[in-house]
């Protein structure tokens, strides 16, 4: 039997016979292309929720079940027994890294995490009240201004070196819009630090004292950063891919996917899931909010539930739910009060039918952001915690995208419903 399917066109009688793309895990895909050619139609999907836009051999999720893989590795495992930097390097080259490759990749990391000091004065340039990302958009977009050397794309040579400076730069920009943004000076990072610790160094100490990293802060920013490091197709990542499309350099197109990523319907969620908690102020007052996320003339939506693909637990909140139990009976403040109005909030809404029926959970954003608030990261600061760690998938993203001999420039089509053609008519006439 062919492994085809045939489109009949009614109005014509015309057919075509489609061929089916199957990939290792997931649903098969029914390869279009044809289609246009053929018999003259476009498909339509908005939002592309039927869509697959590549073939990617990075991150699996099945939604129904609640399975993520990175590089076919569960996410579990990896949450347990991994690192960052050990999880970037699988998803950017594929594998797990020997201990010696691995050693290799922490030092280049380490090495190019400082930036050219000409980029500091661009901050103050940025009103000290501006959100920290917006300026994580405009410094990241100015990078490609600073090294030219590595914005060949078609060298893999440059595609390595520009995926180094954005991971190991990401943290040392990140806290400098802290920074700025309460008027203490910049912190040099600290080579001597890992990943996560380096950007708590650089976050929180100040040239007048001394700064010790707590090893419980680095643990949990650790994990949230492997959780969110890559999450295949998603709007930003499908940013980052359709700047990457026309050649665009990859400072450029990281810049575009952080702006993707700022959405609250994306990564802002973290950020508004705070806000929510606040206005929500007491669990006497979740029926309430309950009921303006089920009205459908209301805008209000429950941030940090809900998922595109999940329609499941999120395997990733399962983990961070568990690690933010662990910070906040570290750190003293078990009866943190948001935290029960959140886990109050879960209960509720899980029992409530609006959600069983929508297959409606908490996702990963639900957690990160009461972990951080926990750490004393700040509000404004989450979405930026979520982007350092999503450069990591959407490099190894871009650079399989380039290195995929089926590339093109990316240019969707659509169903125009404008005017018909018409003829200009001066002014007094109209
Ligand atoms: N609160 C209330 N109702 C909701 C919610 C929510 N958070 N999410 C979805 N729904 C309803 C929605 O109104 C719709 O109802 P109906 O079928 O009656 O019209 C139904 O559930 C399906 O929703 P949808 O908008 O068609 O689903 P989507 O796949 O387009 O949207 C989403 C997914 C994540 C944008 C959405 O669930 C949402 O806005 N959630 C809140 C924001 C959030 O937490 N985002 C973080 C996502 S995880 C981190 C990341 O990957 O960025």
């Amino acid at each position: 039997m062919k492994d085809t399917v045939t489109i009949l066109d009614n109005a014509t009688g015309k057919s075509v016979e489609l061929p089916i793309r199957r990939g290792t895990l997931g649903p098969p895909a029914i390869d279009i292309g044809a289609l246009q050619r053929e018999l003259g139609y476009v498909t339509y999907d908005p939002g592309f929720l039927a869509t697959a836009s590549c073939h990617s051999a990075i991150t699996y999720i099945d939604g129904e079940q609640g399975v993520l893989l990175y590089r076919g590795y569960p996410i579990e495992q990896l949450a347990e027994k991994s690192n960052f930097l050990e999880v970037a390097h699988l998803l950017i080259y594929g594998e797990l890294p020997s201990q010696a490759q691995l050693g290799e990749f922490t030092n280049i990391i380490r090495r190019h995490t400082m930036f050219n000091e000409s980029l500091k004065s661009f901050y103050h340039g940025f009103h000290h009240d501006a959100h920290p990302m917006a300026i994580m958009v405009g410094v990241v977009g100015s990078l490609s201004a600073f090294y030219h050397d590595s914005t060949d794309i078609h060298n893999p040579h440059h595609r390595d070196i520009a995926a180094h400076r954005l991971i190991a730069k990401m943290p040392t920009i990140a806290a400098a819009s802290y920074k700025h943004s309460i008027g203490e000076p910049f912190m040099y990072p600290r080579n001597n630090l890992n990943y996560c610790g380096n950007l708590l160094h650089m976050m929180f100490s100040v040239p007048a004292e001394d700064y010790q990293v707590d090893p419980l802060a680095e643990k949990a920013l650790d994990l949230i950063f492997i959780l969110h490091a890559d999450h295949e197709q998603n709007a930003s990542t499908s940013t980052v891919r359709l700047a990457g499309s026309s050649s665009a350099d990859p400072f450029a197109c990281i810049s575009a996917g952080i702006a993707s990523l700022w959405g609250p319907a994306h990564g802002g969620a973290n950020e508004e899931v705070l806000h929510m908690l606040a206005e929500i102020g007491d669990s006497k007052n979740i029926p309430k909010y309950i009921a303006r996320a089920k009205d459908k003339n209301d805008s209000f939506r429950l941030m940090g539930f809900g998922h595109r693909v999940y329609k499941n637990h999120d395997p990733r909140a399962r983990l961070i739910r568990a690690m933010c139990h662990e910070v906040l009976n570290k750190l003293g403040n078990q009866n943190n009060p948001l935290f029960e109005l959140a886990l109050k909030l879960e209960e509720v809404a899980l029992q409530d039918e609006y959600f069983i029926e929508r297959k409606l959970y908490p996702n990963v954003d639900f957690y990160s952001g009461i972990i951080y608030k926990a750490l004393g990261i700040p509000t404004n600061m989450f979405t930026v915690m979520f982007a350092i760690a999503r450069t990591v998938g959407w490099v190894a993203q871009w650079m399989e995208m380039i290195a995929d001999p089926n590339q093109r420039i990316g240019r969707p089509r659509q169903v125009y419903d404008g005017a018909t053609r018409r003829d200009y008519a001066g002014i007094k006439d109209r």
